[in-house]
């Protein structure tokens, strides 16, 4: 019940993420904030326990092209996962519930196996809080990025498995 009612809540906030990334900076790095991340299909939700944060994990339509393929081991060149990360807190209307507040940051994850071979195929990117600043100094930030994904190395770096979802065939 109260999985479900996390996910129904997060599934309709990610459909009304309003947001413009218009004149946002470049990360140090060179990537520019994607313009349509908000519209990205759903990978998977997540709750972090250690830091009371929810997130969804979005995919581009690489992404969601792989996933319904299978082809998620390595993830394909031109797949981009991003993750929006907001506070979280009891719902004042159902004590059951736990919903996003503020929002916290977006960060991305960017496919090319060949320009980004010395980090596992990955480049990685970050904009926080509601003024969207580039995350990092200048591009090291990178090693941090990395050196925490290492844990799933043996899935391409990336920790999010897509969630289930039925196949819907209509009568
Ligand atoms: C302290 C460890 C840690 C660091 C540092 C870290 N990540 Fe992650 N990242 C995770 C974990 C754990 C997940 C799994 C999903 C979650 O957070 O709910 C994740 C998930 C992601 C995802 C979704 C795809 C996936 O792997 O599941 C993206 C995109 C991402 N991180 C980008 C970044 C970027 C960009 C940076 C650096 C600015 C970064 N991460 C630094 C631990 C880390």
């Amino acid at each position: 019940m109260r999985t479900a009612a996390i996910l129904i809540g997060i599934l309709t906030l990610a459909m009304f993420i309003v947001c413009s990334t218009e004149g946002v900076e470049r990360s140090p790095n060179g990537i520019a904030l994607p313009q349509d991340f908000a519209s990205w299909q759903l990978v998977a939700p997540s709750y972090r326990t250690d830091n009371g944060t929810i997130r969804t994990i979005l995919g581009n339509k690489a992404a969601q092209e792989a996933i319904l393929s299978g082809k998620v081991n390595p993830w394909p060149d031109g797949v981009i996962l991003a993750k929006i990360v907001w506070k979280a807190q009891v719902s004042p209307d159902w004590q059951g519930a736990i919903i996003p507040t503020d929002f916290v940051h977006v960060e991305f994850m960017v496919k090319d196996s060949k320009l980004y071979r010395e980090t596992g195929g990955w480049d990685f990117a970050g904009w926080v809080g509601k003024d969207l600043e580039p995350y990092g100094k200048d591009r090291s930030f990178v090693e941090e990025c990395f050196a925490c994904h290492q844990p799933v190395k043996s899935r391409d770096y990336v920790f999010t498995k897509p969630a289930f979802l039925p196949k819907i065939e209509t009568k």
